[in-house]
């Protein structure tokens, strides 16, 4: 008799890495909550452990619904100080920690709340593992009266950029701004890219994040959680 073992769905890995950063959550206090599908799956797990955690500061307010629903406490991010642990996923992470976020459009508020935070946890699927970044199409928030011009600067490093839709209307992120995905990058320099396409007018945040990486990776593979550390 065979024993095969069914790979697990994607949907499955993100149920496992978001039950696994369970362990980096600090008992008595307030957890950096990120957005998405996975992170959507540490909420639940959060929720089994809610009375073991003061609250949480959210990225973003689909976030917050979710944390809110499940009777954990949110926290604006003024309120309090230092975070120990800030826990998101990602839509690219190369082998350094550098990450690019922002397919949910939450970017700001994530790269606020990271900057809040010592340690910055990613849970991520296996197929999220890249060797450099810039195949997913990188999501920058713009302010709408300079989306044109930033879009020129993008064609002018070689890149395609695309203004992000919703329900026939360019989408409106939490912070009232509107979504630029530029395809067609080289992200050879993380660091060096996140400050130049930063300080462009108009730029609101940039989705690479390589001044707030991760310093650990939980990466769901079929072969369990795999723990990178960077
Ligand atoms: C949202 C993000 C998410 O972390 C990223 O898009 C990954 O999402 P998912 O866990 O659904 O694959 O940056 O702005």
């Amino acid at each position: 008799m065979t024993n095969l073992i069914p790979a697990l769905t994607q949907d499955e890995l993100k149920t496992l890495v978001g039950h696994a950063a369970l362990r980096y959550v600090v008992p008595g206090e307030i957890v950096g909550v990120g957005t998405g599908s996975t992170v959507n799956k540490f909420i639940d797990a959060l929720a089994t452990i809610k009375d073991q955690v003061k609250g949480a500061v959210s990225s973003s307010e689909a976030s917050t619904a979710r944390l809110l629903a499940l009777g954990i406490a949110v926290f604006d991010a003024n309120d309090v100080g230092e975070l120990a642990v800030y826990i998101d996923g990602a839509d690219e992470i190369d082998h350094r920690g550098h990450m690019v976020k922002g397919g949910g459009a939450a970017l700001t508020r994530e790269k606020i709340v990271a900057a809040q935070s010592r340690q910055f946890v990613c849970i991520a699927d296996e197929s999220k593992l890249v060797q450099a970044l810039g195949q997913f199409p990188l999501p920058v928030e713009v302010i709408p009266m300079a989306t044109n011009r930033v879009a020129r600067q993008f064609t002018a490093m070689g890149g395609t950029a695309t203004l992000r839709m919703k329900d026939g209307q360019p989408l409106v992120t939490d912070n009232g701004q509107h979504i630029l995905d530029v395809t067609g990058l080289q992200i050879t320099d993380p660091l060096a890219f996140e400050s130049q396409v930063n300080q462009w007018p108009g730029v609101v945040c940039v989705g690479v994040f390589a001044h707030q990486k991760a310093s650990v990776c939980l990466l769901g593979t079929a072969q369990g959680v795999k723990t990178l550390e960077f």
